[in-house]
C-alpha cells in the first residue's frame, strides 16, 4: 500500500491511496470548513473523496472541489497520463465533487461522462462545453476489463435527483458519494474508530438524506440486489470497512423510523378531521333523543341530566380550549407576528407583491400576509439544486444591493426581480445585525463579512439614506420601504 500526504497550505492537503486491486484514492482534505450549504455547521472539517480504477480501461469516480484545483490535479497527472483516461463517473453534480470536472475535460477531452439523465442534464449547465456522455440506469453495466465489471444502483434525491451509486464487482467496492458519508477530515482513512465518527454520521445523515427517508429504503433495496460488499467508499469523510453492516442498519432504522413519523403525522390530521365528523354526528344524535324525551314529554332522569351535563362540558372544552392562547399558543411552538399594522399594510397590497428582506421576519411573511418575499431564513433549504442556486443568488443580490454605496446597484436589483417593499431591520445597518446563522457561516460569508466591515468603518449604503423619504409603514423592529420611491432616490 503506497501513502503520499502532503501539506500544502495550513487548511488543505491531499491523501492518495490504494484501496484495493488497480484501485486508488485521492482524498481531498479540507480541514477548517465549518459550514455547509446554509444551515449545516461542520465541527471536524470534511474530505472530497474521488477514486481511479485502472482496468483495461481506466475510470475516475467524482472529482473534488474547486478550491483543491491545483492540488488535485497535480496529483491526478502524477498518477495517470489524462490520454489514457476513458471514463468519468459523475454519482451528483454539486459542485463538491464535481467542481473540476470542466478541468478534467480540459485536460482529457475523449473522456466519456458516465451518469443519470439527471446528472448528465446538470452537468451541460455547469461545463457549457460539449462531450462524451454515456446516461445509465439501475442495473446497467460498464466494463473496464480485468474484471472491474461496473454496476450502476440509482438512488435518486440521496440527496439529489441526481444521484447513482457504482459497484466494481471486481473490488467489491460501492461508490456511494454523498450516500453514508459525513463531514469528518482526519488522516484515517477507514471507520475503525468509531465512536469518534458516529455524532457526525448521524448528522449528516439527519441533514442531508433524512428529509428523504423514503427515497433511502428505496435505494438500501436496490442495493439488496448486489454481491457481497467489502466497501463503502465514500465521497466525505472515512471510507467505510469495518462497520459496513452496521452503519448501513443505522441508515435503515433511522429512515424507517422517519418515514412511519411521515405516516403518523399524516394520521394525526385524519383523526382530527375524523373526530370532528365523530363529535358532530354525536351532537346530532343528542339532539334529536333530547327532541325526543319533548315530544313524548317524558321527564329527565337522573341519568339522562347526567349525560346531558357531561356533554355540555366537553362541548365547552371543544369550543373554549382552541381560544385560549394561553394553552394554544405558547406551548405549541406557533409563531406570534408582532407587526400586526405591518401584516395589514402589505394584505392590502396587490396578491402580486414582492418584499425582499433579510430580516427573520421575512419568513412569516406569507403566513401573516398572504404576500410573497424575496428570500426567507426558514426557506433556506437546500435539497434541491435548482432551487437552492437560485436561493443563494437571491440572497447575495439582496445583501449587495441592500448595503450598496452605488444607487444603480439598488435600481438594477429592484427591476431584476420585481421587488415592491423592502422590510428593514432597524439595526440592519450595524454589523451586528449580520451576524445572523444562516449569513455569517454561509457559502457566501467573505461577502456578509465585507459588507459588516464597511458599515463598521461607518459606510452610509443608499438604502439606509432613503429611509426618511420611502418609509411607508413601520413596528418597533421594522421598517417598510416602498421600492418605486427607492429606485427614483
Ligand atoms: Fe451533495
Ligand atoms: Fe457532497
Amino acid at each position: 500500500m503506497v501513502a503520499l500526504a502532503e501539506r500544502t497550505q495550513a487548511k488543505l492537503t491531499l491523501q492518495t491511496l490504494e484501496i484495493a486491486q488497480d484501485t486508488t484514492t485521492i482524498r481531498s482534505l479540507d480541514w477548517d470548513r465549518d459550514r455547509f450549504d446554509i444551515e449545516f455547521e461542520l465541527q471536524n472539517g470534511t474530505t472530497y473523496n474521488s477514486f481511479l480504477i485502472r482496468g483495461e480501461k481506466t475510470a475516475l469516480v467524482d472529482t473534488s472541489h474547486e478550491k483543491f484545483r491545483s492540488l488535485y490535479l497535480d496529483r491526478l497527472l502524477r498518477l495517470i497520463n489524462p490520454a489514457e483516461l476513458d471514463y468519468l463517473v459523475i454519482s451528483h453534480t454539486e459542485p463538491d465533487h464535481s467542481g473540476l470536472v470542466r478541468e478534467v475535460l480540459q485536460l482529457a477531452p475523449q473522456v466519456t461522462v458516465v451518469g443519470s439523465k439527471v446528472a448528465i442534464q446538470f452537468l451541460d449547465d455547469l461545463v457549457h462545453q460539449p462531450f462524451k456522455r454515456l446516461l445509465v440506469k439501475n442495473g446497467d453495466r460498464l466494463d473496464l476489463g480485468n474484471g472491474h465489471e461496473l454496476e450502476f444502483v440509482s438512488a435518486p434525491n440521496l440527496h439529489w435527483p441526481d444521484t447513482i451509486l457504482t459497484y466494481d464487482h471486481k473490488t467489491q467496492i460501492l461508490y456511494t458519494c454523498d450516500v453514508f458519508g459525513m463531514h469528518y477530515c482526519d488522516d484515517n482513512l477507514y471507520d475503525e474508530e468509531l465512536e469518534l465518527l458516529e455524532a457526525d454520521y448521524k448528522l449528516y445523515y439527519d441533514c442531508l438524506m433524512g428529509p428523504n427517508a423514503r427515497s433511502v429504503l428505496a435505494a438500501l433495496k436496490r442495493m439488496k440486489d448486489l454481491p457481497e460488499i467489502d466497501m463503502i467508499a465514500t465521497g466525505h469523510g472515512p471510507l467505510l470497512r469495518y462497520n459496513i453492516p452496521d452503519l448501513v442498519g443505522r441508515y435503515r432504522d433511522w429512515s424507517q423510523a422517519q418515514a412511519k413519523a411521515e405516516t403518523t403525522v399524516a394520521l394525526f390530521y385524519i383523526l382530527a378531521i375524523a373526530a370532528a365528523i365523530v363529535l358532530t354526528v354525536l351532537l346530532d344524535a343528542g339532539w334529536r333523543w333530547f327532541r325526543y324525551k319533548q315530544r313524548i314529554q317524558s321527564r329527565l332522569t337522573n341519568q339522562d341530566r347526567g349525560l346531558m351535563a357531561l356533554v355540555t362540558c366537553l362541548t365547552a372544552v371543544v369550543i373554549v380550549v382552541p381560544a385560549l392562547p394561553f394553552l394554544f399558543l405558547r406551548f405549541q411552538g406557533w409563531v406570534i407576528g408582532e407587526a400586526p399594522s405591518l401584516y395589514q399594510y402589505l394584505a392590502a397590497q396587490p396578491q402580486s407583491t414582492l418584499v425582499a428582506s433579510l430580516d427573520l421576519e421575512a419568513s412569516n411573511l406569507p403566513a401573516f400576509t398572504q404576500r410573497s418575499t424575496l428570500v426567507g431564513r426558514e426557506f433556506a433549504l437546500p435539497h434541491h439544486p435548482v432551487y437552492y442556486h437560485q436561493f443563494q443568488q437571491r440572497l447575495i443580490d439582496l445583501i449587495r444591493a441592500q448595503y450598496s454605496l452605488d444607487s444603480s446597484v439598488l435600481s438594477q436589483f429592484i427591476e431584476q426581480y420585481d421587488i415592491n417593499f423592502f422590510l428593514i431591520g432597524r439595526s440592519a445597518f450595524t454589523p451586528a445585525y449580520l451576524n445572523q446563522d444562516w449569513l455569517i457561516h454561509s457559502s457566501f460569508q467573505d461577502l456578509v463579512r465585507q459588507v459588516a466591515q464597511q458599515l463598521e468603518q461607518g459606510s452610509q449604503p443608499v438604502l439606509l439614506q432613503t429611509i426618511p423619504k420611502c418609509q411607508v409603514a413601520a413596528s418597533e423592529k421594522l421598517i417598510l420601504l416602498d421600492a418605486v420611491c427607492v429606485q427614483q432616490f
